[in-house]
């Protein structure tokens, strides 16, 4: 497996440009399979999960070609079977989402249980439980859940968690069915907003999406349409961290203030400037950051999705930090590895208590999920000397050629290509 190897001490500068929001097009993919006209997304991110999606996408037998390296068109015209099958589910658990759009539009699904993943156990109950209100019957066997509906129908559904992924399940499903659907507290994450804007481009009629109740009126059909998705907020989010942890002056552009309000007023408490404009946000770091303390909580509160990264940022905090994770039971699996950084970090169940140090001290360290390899990468840039990251495949399936946009700012970091 490749490594990254970052030499600390470099303050970033410069522009970088925000890609496509993972977390938004994936669901736009699978939203693909609701109408037997061609759809274009523009924008998509160049990422493994998203290779990974249409993938399972051509398995179905959704035909797709990229127009341009960010431009994909996909037509659903003639889908061979509803099958999303165990090897690709549980490399991507966001391929779930197939689920709500093949029992729509076909009225069947056959979809592997996602299982667990480094992060926590992750159940799929909100989706299966908001389909069954729909009207299908549910069945989970030999690892599959079974889905069958020969018309789904409208309902009141109130999710017991504003689960993202159930939302957008639900959302999808209920496009087609037949009367309305209202979920109540829902998930409103900007990612929603995207898919709702979407759909209605396509001929849904989604109503209060990045609200807690959507409502979505049941049509016949849907049709094609073009989308651009939006900024990655996450990505976004973590160049700005980069930018205060270097002490450096980096404009992020794309970066959208509006979808990071809670993130962007907690790094003002570290001491960093942030500047916001209708481009992007400037960020120029300030030295040592001020300790503060974070509660993870569903949008539009602190992003668990940034959790590792401010903690990477606040191993320099000039006292104590407590971070309190609350969406996933197992998220802070980065906190060993940055101990290994000369970091004072101790965790209590789901909160870390961090006592800032003046310095981090690079060595070789292991990232184990997506957003704890680059908490990594940014403490490695602060670090003195070498940081050796291995098993950095993580990081390919979320950040787009993340060595080429910090090289660009200056960083110095390289990649060890695995030959074996
Ligand atoms: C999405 C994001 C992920 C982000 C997460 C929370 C995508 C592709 N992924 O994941 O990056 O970290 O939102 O913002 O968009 N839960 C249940 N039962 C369910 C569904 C969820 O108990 O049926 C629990 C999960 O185990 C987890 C919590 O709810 O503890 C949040 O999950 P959810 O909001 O569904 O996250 P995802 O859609 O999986």
């Amino acid at each position: 497996m490749d490594k990254i190897v970052v030499r600390g001490g470099v303050s970033l500068r410069g522009e970088v440009v925000v890609s496509g929001a993972k977390n938004a097009a994936l669901p736009l993919l699978f939203a693909s399979l609701l109408t037997e006209e061609e759809c274009r997304l523009n924008r998509v991110p160049q990422l493994v999960d998203i290779r990974t999606a249409l993938r399972l996408l051509r398995d179905l037998g959704v035909q797709y070609d990229w127009l341009s390296d960010s431009q994909v068109a996909l037509s659903a015209r003639s889908v061979q079977h509803c099958e999303a099958p165990y090897e690709l589910v549980k490399t991507m658990r966001a391929s779930f989402l197939v689920l709500g759009p093949l029992l729509a539009r076909f009225g069947r699904a056959r979809v592997s249980t996602p299982g667990g993943c480094a992060i926590g156990t992750r159940p799929v109950n909100i989706h299966l439980d908001g389909l069954q209100q729909l009207g299908a019957s549910i069945r989970v066997h030999h690892g599959y859940v079974e889905a069958e509906a020969k018309q789904l129908r409208g309902t009141h559904i109130v999710l017991d968690f504003p689960s993202v992924g159930a939302t957008e399940n639900l959302m999808m499903a209920a496009t087609l069915a037949a009367g309305t659907t209202v979920i109540e507290n829902a998930a409103c994450e900007p990612e929603i907003e995207d898919l709702a804007a979407m759909l209605n481009a396509m001929g849904a009629q989604v109503s209060g999406a990045g609200s807690h109740t959507v409502t979505i009126e049941g049509v016949e059909a849907l049709h094609g349409t073009t989308h651009e998705v939006i900024p990655d907020r996450v990505e976004a989010g973590t160049f700005l961290i980069a930018g205060a942890i270097t002490s450096g002056n980096v404009f992020v552009r794309g970066a959208r203030a509006d979808h990071l309000a809670t993130f962007l007023g907690k790094l003002r408490e570290t001491g960093t400037h942030l500047e916001e404009g209708p481009e992007g946000i400037r960020v120029i770091g300030n030295g040592r950051p001020s300790s503060v303390d974070i509660l993870t909580q569903p949008y539009p509160e602190f992003p668990t999705d940034l959790q590792a990264q401010m903690m990477a940022l606040l191993c320099l905090g000039d006292s104590r930090s407590v971070i309190t994770e609350t969406i996933f039971e197992n998220r802070f699996l980065h906190a060993q590895e940055l101990v290994r950084l000369g970091a004072d970090i101790r965790i209590h169940g789901n909160t870390a208590v961090i006592d800032g140090v003046a310095l981090l001290d690079g060595a070789p360290v292991m990232a184990t999920d997506l957003r704890a390899s680059v908490s990594l990468i940014l403490a490695g840039l602060t670090a003195q000397g070498h940081t050796e990251i291995s098993r950095v495949y993580h990081l390919d399936r979320g950040y787009e050629r993340i060595e080429e946009k910090l090289s660009q700012l200056g960083a110095d970091i390289t990649r060890v290509k695995n030959k074996e």
